[in-house]
């Protein structure tokens, strides 16, 4: 199964490669947030082939809305964001990607992320560890939050969200930097190879952070919420690190005002 997400994801991402840069439809799907053509033509192709290969496995992919149930097997669930970034890529930014998950009884089995611009896939399986283009990786060995790359992103439903910037202007003081580029499926990435220390986000869904919560966790980091609970991707904010400064940055996240 890990190698048919792989499979899937790469040929999904082509199908993003082939649109990107090109003159391509854009619908909004609220003030801010889009949807492209390339987001619907990689999650019909993904949608495709798991009916293929898996058709009694249930899907949860973005831009379908609802859980859609194939042949009833609610025990198995795809889990798809067919185009993570989709800000970046309607504005040409080369920072997107395609991300994969499944889940099996509520537990998350394999992620997989590919980002076409650079040709890197990210994968994970349950108890295996995590690898990228096939080579194990692992989260950074930073203590330090003064000396960590946090990354994290901004809520489209900005106004519902209080505290991020209070938390925003906590971590520019207290880390060493801050990147915003975009693709939370990403971000969660590069923790899991420690590109990031640590990443925090508020409104995100679980297309958004199902691959990547067992990418970190496979690769040795953490991910919970806020207060530091045991996090489900049902229900964000999320805080995730390499576990060595998670306490730092739970720190910074729990503070009250
Ligand atoms: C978005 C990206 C972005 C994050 C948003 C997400 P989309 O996903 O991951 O980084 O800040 O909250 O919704 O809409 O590009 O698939
Ligand atoms: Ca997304
Ligand atoms: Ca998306």
């Amino acid at each position: 199964m890990l190698n048919f997400a792989i499979e899937t994801a790469r040929d999904a991402g082509q199908i993003l490669l082939e649109k990107f840069g090109r003159k391509i439809d854009i619908l909004k799907k609220g003030d801010i947030d889009l949807v492209t053509e390339a987001d619907l033509a990689s999650e019909a192709l993904i949608i495709e082939r798991i009916k293929c290969y898996y058709p009694k496995h249930t899907i949860l992919a973005e831009e379908s809305g609802e859980a859609v149930t194939i042949g009833g097997d609610k025990n198995w669930k795809w889990i798809i964001d067919p185009l993570d970034g989709t800000t970046n890529y309607a504005h040409g930014y080369p920072c997107f990607c395609v991300t994969i998950a499944l889940e099996n009884q509520g537990e998350i089995m394999l992620g997989v992320t590919y980002d076409p611009t650079r040709n890197e896939v990210f994968t994970a399986e349950k108890g295996r560890g995590a690898t990228l283009n096939n080579k194990p990786i692992r989260v950074s060995g930073e203590t330090n939050l003064g000396d960590s790359l946090i990354g994290t992103g901004f809520p489209y439903d900005f106004k519902q969200h209080v505290d991020f910037g209070r938390h925003l202007t906590d971590f520019l003081l207290k880390s060493r930097g801050i990147r915003r580029d975009g693709s939370a499926a990403l971000n969660m990435a590069y923790v899991a190879c420690g590109r990031f220390d640590g990443f925090w986000e508020e409104g995100l869904h679980a297309w958004d952070v199902a691959a990547g919560k067992l990418l970190i966790e496979e690769a040795g980091g953490q991910v919970t919420y806020y207060d530091g609970s045991p996090f489900s991707i049902y229900a964000p904010p999320i805080c995730a690190s390499n576990g060595s400064i998670h306490h730092q940055m739970l720190d910074v996240l729990g503070r009250s005002v």
